[in-house]
């Protein structure tokens, strides 16, 4: 069974009282389950993992470079600034596709830059907790 890695960075953990308006009810726990079912239905094995620090994520891509793991990732606020991670993110020979529960391009203007973007395969924004599953769908094509 292919192992995807599913990587989600800082205040996503309070997803559920998070400023629900813009980033809905579910809880990260939900969006966790909802990939793991839909990994079962589709033969992947869902590794799902959040952390507010930024050199936990950057372990993480390095442990996805060096197993060949394809990865989806919320970088959340770290999208926006982190060299750190792109540059990790950069080291990724699988697949990597980029996610976001809000559309960020019709948020702030300091949201409107993503690092990541230029080094994912794709990205899905705006769509809530479906981002991260129609991700894994356009993972099983690639
Ligand atoms: C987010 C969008 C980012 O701008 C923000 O900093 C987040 C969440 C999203 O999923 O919509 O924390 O990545």
């Amino acid at each position: 069974m292919r192992t995807v890695m599913v990587l989600n960075g800082p205040n996503l953990d309070k997803l559920g009282t998070r400023e629900p308006e813009i980033y809905g009810a579910l809880t990260l726990s939900d969006i966790a389950q909802k990939c793991a079912e839909f990994g079962e239905q589709h033969g992947l094995t869902i590794d799902f993992r959040q952390s507010n620090v930024e050199s936990d994520l950057i372990v993480w891509l390095h442990e996805a470079a060096e197993s060949k793991t394809p990865v989806v990732i919320n970088p959340a606020a770290f999208t926006h600034y982190s060299v750190a991670i792109r540059d990790a993110a950069s080291m990724l020979s699988a697949p990597l596709i980029e996610v976001h529960l809000s559309n960020p391009i019709k948020r702030e203007e300091f949201r409107h830059t993503s690092l990541i973007s230029g080094i994912a395969h794709g990205t899905v924004s705006g769509f809530g907790a479906n981002s991260y599953l129609l991700a894994l769908r356009a993972m099983l094509e690639l």
